[in-house]
């Protein structure tokens, strides 16, 4: 039975978002993190993903400076260093001394990433697109990272494991990834 649609008007509902955290090197060489839930894969080839970052931000300029940026995505076991990292600027406070976490040197790209975060990318920037309120970085992928303890027994990255914060935008919570569904590419064929 079709059940009835309530709009809820332009906004920007879209489940579920990713919780990035967006590292690179303030103009004094210090390494800061922002945490941005705007963001995702824009291309395979060449492999890229973007961040919008609002310009007020101070990683906003750090970012086009270096050209480079990483993102570290957090464990929901990692959920308040988040959102730390998403209400207080590194314009005021070394977030990284704060959280206790090791601000990692990119090794392809001129920005520093999360150590004890299990997934890790490391972007150089390719493009930025001005959208009314934030500026669009989309970043080539020069490399990927994933701690040991989240690979499985192939090496592959174990979804499960890695565990990633998501966000919902509107109702400003933070959720975990859930159970695994199926294989993709594949349960479609069973319908004809
Ligand atoms: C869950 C969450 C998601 C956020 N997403 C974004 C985002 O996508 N873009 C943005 O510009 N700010 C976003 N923010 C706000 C910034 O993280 C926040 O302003 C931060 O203090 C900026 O840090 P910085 O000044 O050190 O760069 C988000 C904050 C939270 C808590």
């Amino acid at each position: 039975m079709e059940s009835t649609m309530k709009s809820l008007g332009a906004t920007t509902f879209l489940l579920p978002a990713p919780v990035l955290l967006a590292g690179s090197y303030d103009p004094q060489g210090k390494a800061n993190i922002m945490t941005a839930a705007w963001g995702g894969i824009c291309a395979s080839q060449p492999p890229a993903v973007a961040v919008s970052i609002q310009r007020t931000r101070w990683t906003y300029a750090s970012v086009l400076e270096r050209k480079a940026f990483t993102i570290s995505i957090p464990s929901t076991s990692q959920a308040a260093q988040a959102d730390f990292a998403g209400i207080r600027s590194g314009s005021k406070v070394d977030k990284f001394a704060s959280l206790h976490w090791s601000a990692v040197k990119g090794e392809y790209v001129d920005a520093p990433y999360v150590g004890e975060c299990p997934l890790v990318l490391e972007l150089a920037l390719l493009q930025s697109v001005e959208i009314g309120s934030h500026v669009q970085f989309i970043g080539e992928v020069k490399d990927v990272k994933v701690r040991e303890d989240c690979l499985d027994e192939k090496g592959r990255p174990d979804v499960a494991a890695i565990d990633p914060l998501l966000f919902a935008p509107v109702t400003r919570q933070y959720w975990g990834i859930g159970k695994l569904v199926g294989k993709a590419f594949s349960l479609g064929l069973s319908i004809d």
